[in-house]
């Protein structure tokens, strides 16, 4: 009777907290709240010529450097964390556009993503227009204060290896609350839809386009009928199926795979999932069995067999004669090599390890109940 007793009042704080805490990573309750919402509320559709789309009141924003008037596009993905891309805050050569210093990415152990310094956070501004940018005469951009933010996967070699070009997955934490549906996060291949890209031009306001996905790599997404411009600052890559609208991709840069191909490459959202979940609480639904050594034995399994498969949906589609203007595809087709496996089977150790440690959490959480 007793136990039962602590146990009740142990839920109850884990609820008082997640009606309280409005920062942070997103509680488990609020994230069951966002996979049932998520991907109802979309945008106009654009059509294949690139569209000036209105974006007002949406979750389609866009982030600005105070300290050196850069902007990305910025997808909200939660009531309060944006996706985004760290061009406004580092430079190609890793170096921060804030103070010129360089930066140097602490990667130890299995821990792939970084946290932004709090100066750096500081330089960040989000902006929405409230009314499309054409008619600004007396329309007010709404903002949101920036806390917090990630660099994701920056310690993974491939981001490392080619940030020069493609900067890094970035999440941005704000103060306020924003209270819509904002789109699902997918990346598996049979759930693509029809594909549409929304990037900010900054001069202009966000451009919607009507693209198809060309390849699909372990870690990017090639779409085919994308118009580039000088302007753009990149947007997220958007899949709407059955009416549910889900980010697909995401990049920031205007380098398209070979000049006149129309071909333009983004950064995987599938690949960038467990390390939003770890720094968000954005997270897919938990499995529910707890993990032991034969199921991680079996999922490292079907991970190697899958980006076999895409790797012959490459091969089938490639031209021979097309030479992408920046070769991503060398670095795809590192899987043969022996470091592929092993980070792949760290990522796999991560997750397992990640929710071991909640488990403990929990357990040091009732002995302690128990004591006193
Ligand atoms: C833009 O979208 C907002 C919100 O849906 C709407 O109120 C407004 O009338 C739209 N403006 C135009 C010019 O379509
Ligand atoms: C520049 O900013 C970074 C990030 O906050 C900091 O680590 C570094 O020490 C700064 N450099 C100088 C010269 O202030
Ligand atoms: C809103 O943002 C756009 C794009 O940065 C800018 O051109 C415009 O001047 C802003 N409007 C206001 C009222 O700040
Ligand atoms: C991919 O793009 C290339 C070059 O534009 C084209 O020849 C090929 O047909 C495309 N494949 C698909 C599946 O769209
Ligand atoms: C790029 O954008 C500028 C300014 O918005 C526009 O004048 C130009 O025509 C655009 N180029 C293309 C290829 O769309």
């Amino acid at each position: 009777m007793k136990f039962q007793s602590i146990f009740i009042l142990l839920i109850q704080i884990n609820f008082s907290c997640g009606d309280f805490i409005k920062s942070g990573k997103l509680t488990d309750n609020e994230n069951e709240y966002r996979l049932k919402t998520c991907g109802m509320e979309g945008l106009p559709i654009p059509s294949s010529e690139p569209t000036l789309t209105n974006t007002s009141d949406t979750w389609m924003w866009y982030s600005e450097s105070k300290s050196s008037n850069r902007y990305s596009g910025a997808t909200l993905i939660s009531s309060r964390h944006f996706l985004t891309i760290s061009n406004n805050i580092l430079k190609d050569k890793m170096v921060w556009i804030h103070n010129g210093s360089n930066f140097t990415p602490k990667c130890l152990g299995n821990n792939l993503n970084q946290e932004v310094p709090q100066d750096v956070v500081n330089t960040l501004n989000l902006i929405s227009f409230d009314c499309p940018p054409s008619e600004n005469s007396n329309c007010k951009n709404r903002t949101a204060k920036p806390v917090k933010a990630y660099l994701l996967n920056i310690c993974d070699p491939y981001v490392k290896k080619w940030f020069h070009i493609i900067h890094s997955p970035m999440i941005v934490e704000v103060k306020e609350v924003y209270a819509k549906s904002t789109p699902c996060l997918d990346g598996s291949i049979s759930s693509f839809g029809d594909i549409y890209s929304y990037r900010f031009w900054s001069n202009k306001g966000f451009i919607g386009m009507s693209v198809k996905v060309n390849k699909t790599h372990r870690n990017s997404l090639v779409v085919t009928e994308f118009t580039n411009n000088w302007t753009d600052r990149g947007g997220p890559l958007i899949s709407v199926k059955n009416g549910k609208w889900s980010v697909i991709g995401y990049d920031a840069t205007g380098a398209t795979l070979k000049k006149g191909t129309f071909l333009k490459w983004f950064y995987r959202v599938q690949r960038l999932k467990n390390g939003i979940c770890e720094v968000s609480g954005v997270c897919d639904r938990m499995m529910t069995s707890a993990p032991t050594t034969t199921t991680s034995t079996t999922e490292l399994t079907t991970t190697v067999t899958s980006s076999g498969s895409s790797e012959n949906l490459k091969t089938t589609t490639l031209p021979t004669n097309l030479e992408p203007e920046y070769d991503y595809d060398e670095y795809e087709d590192y899987p043969t090599n022996s470091e592929y496996l092993e980070l792949d089977y760290k990522f796999l150790m991560d997750t397992v390890a990640g929710s071991s440690f909640r488990n403990i959490k929990i357990f040091v959480f009732l002995i302690l109940f128990f004591v006193i």
